[in-house]
Order: structure tokens, then C-alpha cells, then sequence
């Protein structure tokens, strides 16, 4: 089973999705990241992320930015995103209804892993705490 986790920039949510999905994955799941815009691409994570992840002994320094495309659709299962946002930038990119059907806000419809990219520190761990309940729910759900 592939997984793509999808935020604006790559930078921040979507690599720590990455990293805390990866970290408690069963083997022979591979997960990837990427943002709708360009604006990082080829970018390390910003600091904070790496920094949040380091605090709950991940490393995700060794990940790169770059864009979602097209090809996405055919090439993971599930395409997790964070806000409404990335939500309809993903959708517009969707051919057809199984394209579509493979994207899933992460923390439920409604619901989002607001932006940190302006904010201090603590919204990283908040951000952090979000996605570790989240991807847990995820795998309890494959396996139920
Ligand atoms: P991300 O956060 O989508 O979680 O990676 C952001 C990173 C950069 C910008 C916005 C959001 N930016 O405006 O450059």
C-alpha cells in the first residue's frame, strides 16, 4: 500500500506526516510526501519540523520538497491532506472519480492541521500531536 500525505508547501505538515507514518508503518508500506505549490521544491523540511521530529526521536532531515503531480494518482492508494485547501487544489487535479476517491482529509471531514508556517514552536508540536493520533487511527483501521 502506497500514501501520500499533501500540504501547501511540503516543508512542514506533510513531512512530518511522512516521518511519523514511516516510524510505525508495517514493512512493505511506502509513504511519500508533497506539496500542491512549488515554492520549496528541492528544499529540506523547515527546521521546526525537523527539530519536533527529532524531540519524539524521528528523523526526517534527509527528506526533499517537491510538487504533487498527476502521476500521484496512479502511483499511491491514498492521498492524505491537511486543510480544505490542499483538499480542493489535489481534487481540480483529479481525472476521474477513483482519482478522487483516493483523497482523504487526514484528520477527518472538516477538519484540519492548521498551517505553522507563521506561527511559534508550539504549533509544530501541536501540529506533531495531530498527525501521531491520526496516523494511528489510520493503521488501526487497516487492520480492523
Ligand atoms: P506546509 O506549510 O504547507 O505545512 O509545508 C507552509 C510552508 C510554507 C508556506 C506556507 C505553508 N509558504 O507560504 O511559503
Amino acid at each position: 500500500m502506497n500514501i501520500l500525505m499533501v500540504c501547501l508547501g511540503n516543508i512542514c505538515r506533510s513531512p512530518l506526516a511522512e516521518g511519523i507514518l514511516q516510524s510505525k508503518a508495517p514493512t512493505g508500506m511506502k509513504i511519500d510526501s508533497a506539496g500542491t505549490s512549488n515554492w520549496h521544491v528541492g528544499k529540506s523540511p523547515d527546521k521546526r519540523s525537523i527539530a519536533v521530529a527529532k524531540q519524539h526521536g524521528i528523523d526526517i532531515s534527509n527528506q526533499k520538497a517537491r510538487q504533487f503531480q498527476s502521476e500521484d494518482f496512479s502511483n499511491f492508494d491514498v492521498i492524505f491532506v491537511m486543510d480544505q485547501s490542499n483538499y480542493a487544489d489535489v481534487l481540480a487535479l483529479a481525472k476521474n472519480e477513483v482519482e478522487k476517491s483516493k483523497v482523504r482529509l487526514i484528520l477527518g471531514n472538516y477538519q484540519e492541521v492548521p498551517d505553522p508556517y507563521y506561527g511559534g514552536e508550539d504549533g509544530f508540536e501541536a501540529v506533531y500531536q495531530m498527525l501521531d493520533e491520526a496516523t494511528d487511527q489510520f493503521l488501526q483501521s487497516l487492520s480492523s
